[in-house]
């Protein structure tokens, strides 16, 4: 017969292992790791015979469906995140940084779905009732049709629902301070986050409540303890932000019933979060046109276009090693950049520090900022400031060709609204260009750019 094998569970990323450790390998957590037998499952007892089930009925793929029901908040940044309005009887998991403004935007929310009569309740197990009250206060959201509880215990908040008509949306905050009677286990834990989190589910299914569940996020930015959360909610949205910066943004990595590369932008102000209609506006705000090294790129989040400034400073090296720092892009693609600027361009930036920021303190996530990243830093090298009204994007490959990028129709469409009225990029078809109305250099080598940048050296030399 098969050994029942024990297993050791992370606590705090749900990692298994073989055998008991002091720290988790997968998340570097200390005395995280927790026996768990396998009591369950095929492997736990092959020798049993298989109940005999009842048979369910198949309906055909091809039948009629209802749209699934939703609630629309009316705050447009969020129903686009959610694909049109919180599903009822769907489980929703907002995670986000302690501090980012997770309970400010669902308290926001509630008090808007509240003032279209929906019936919400929020319960809080970190705040005090008062506490909430207050903030609702500030945030102008004092709604009679939003019911407030602070209370951690599954079964005394389940008691509660059940004995009155269920609410339209639930918000629970936080998962982490959930727990039941069902685990041994402290809150916070996996098992205690697991079994709260199938409970609520469970509750959400049955009455057609759409359940919020607020959770933490590790400085990593891994959802810890609520990672094993992901897999049985119906949609997964992170609020993000930078510190020292207003902006936060709403993304939705997973959604069963809409898109997921929507993203909502908002503002934190002393009353709130404000939605921000046209995020480029935000990341241009401060822009200063006439220096040397900044270069705007015309970039996509999703589905939305975001215009940012990518700022250069490349400066001659006192140390033996120079430096290279990068805020909000990636330091291996900037070393990439770099690289084929020496190698097929003949710039030589060996003997400079190399400093590369992203304005407003916005993270780029996609290759196709690498144009832009290196007419800033040709720029710089240069000490000739670009057209001010010229965005610039395309990927760089290690040939020193440059690679199409997608959605060039609407980043020329964003530059366009936004007053800029050329473009160097690596794709743009004859009827993008046309749509668009801008002047459109088409960057095929990394060279063209490099010559480009330095004959607007000379030029301006030669003028003054
Ligand atoms: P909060 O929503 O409590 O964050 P989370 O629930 O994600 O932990 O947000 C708290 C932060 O937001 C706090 O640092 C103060 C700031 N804030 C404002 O700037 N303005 C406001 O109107 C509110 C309510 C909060
Ligand atoms: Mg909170």
């Amino acid at each position: 017969m098969a050994k029942s094998k024990t297993q050791f569970v992370c606590q705090s990323c749900g990692s298994s292992y073989g055998q008991w450790s002091g720290k988790c390998d997968g998340c570097g957590e200390w005395n995280s790791l927790v026996e768990d037998n396998p009591t369950t499952g095929i492997a736990a007892n092959p020798g049993k015979q298989m109940r005999k089930g009842t048979p369910v009925q198949l309906v055909s793929l091809a039948g009629e469906s209802e749209q699934a029901p939703r609630i629309v908040s009316g705050i447009p940044e969020l129903d686009r995140v959610t694909g049109g309005g919180f599903v009822k009887g769907s489980a929703l998991l907002v995670g986000g940084d302690p501090g980012i403004g997770k309970s400010t935007l669902l308290m926001q929310a509630s008090a808007a779905i509240a003032k279209q009569g929906h019936k919400v309740v929020y319960v809080s197990g970190e705040e005090a009732v008062a506490q909430i009250r207050m903030r609702a206060l500030r945030l102008n959201a004092i709604e009679p049709n939003v019911g407030l509880a602070a209370e951690t215990s599954i079964e005394n908040i389940i008691a509660t629902l059940e004995n009155d008509e269920p609410p339209a949306l639930l918000i629970l905050d936080s998962i982490q301070t959930l727990w039941t009677d069902l685990a041994d286990s402290a809150p916070g834990t996996v098992t205690q986050v697991r079994s709260a989190a199938q409970a609520m589910i469970r509750y959400a299914k049955k009455s057609g409540t759409c359940v919020v569940l607020v959770g933490h996020v590790t400085k990593d930015g891994q959802i810890a303890g609520p990672r094993v959360v992901e897999h049985m909610v119906d949609a997964v949205l992170y609020f993000e932000g930078e510190g020292g910066h207003h902006y936060r943004i709403l993304r939705n990595v997973k959604n069963r019933f809409g898109p997921t590369d929507e993203i909502g932008v908002f503002e934190m102000s002393d009353k709130g979060l404000r939605e921000v209609r046209n995020p480029s506006e935000l990341f241009l705000g401060e822009r200063n046109a006439t220096s040397p090294g900044a270069a705007v790129f015309a970039g996509m989040d999703g589905r939305r276009p975001v215009l940012v400034e990518i700022q250069a400073l490349v400066a001659q090296s006192s140390l033996g090693t120079p430096r290279r720092a990068v805020i909000g892009w990636d330091t291996s693609r900037l070393s990439m950049v770099l690289a084929v600027l020496e190698a097929h361009c003949g710039v030589k930036l060996g003997q400079y520090d190399v400093y590369l920021n992203v304005a407003g303190g916005y993270k780029i996530l996609e290759p196709a900022a690498d144009l832009a990243v290196a007419a800033a830093l040709l720029s710089s090298l240069c000490c000739a400031a670009l057209p001010k009204d010229s965005v610039y994007f395309g990927e760089i490959s290690l040939s020193g060709s440059t690679r199409p990028v997608a959605h060039a129709p609407q980043r020329l469409k964003e530059a366009g609204k936004l007053g800029f009225n050329q473009a160097s990029a690596s794709t743009a078809s004859d009827d993008d260009t046309k749509k668009s109305g801008m002047k459109i250099d088409h960057i095929k080598e990394l060279t063209e750019l490099a010559v480009k940048i330095s004959s607007m050296k000379e030029r301006s030399e030669k003028l003054s």
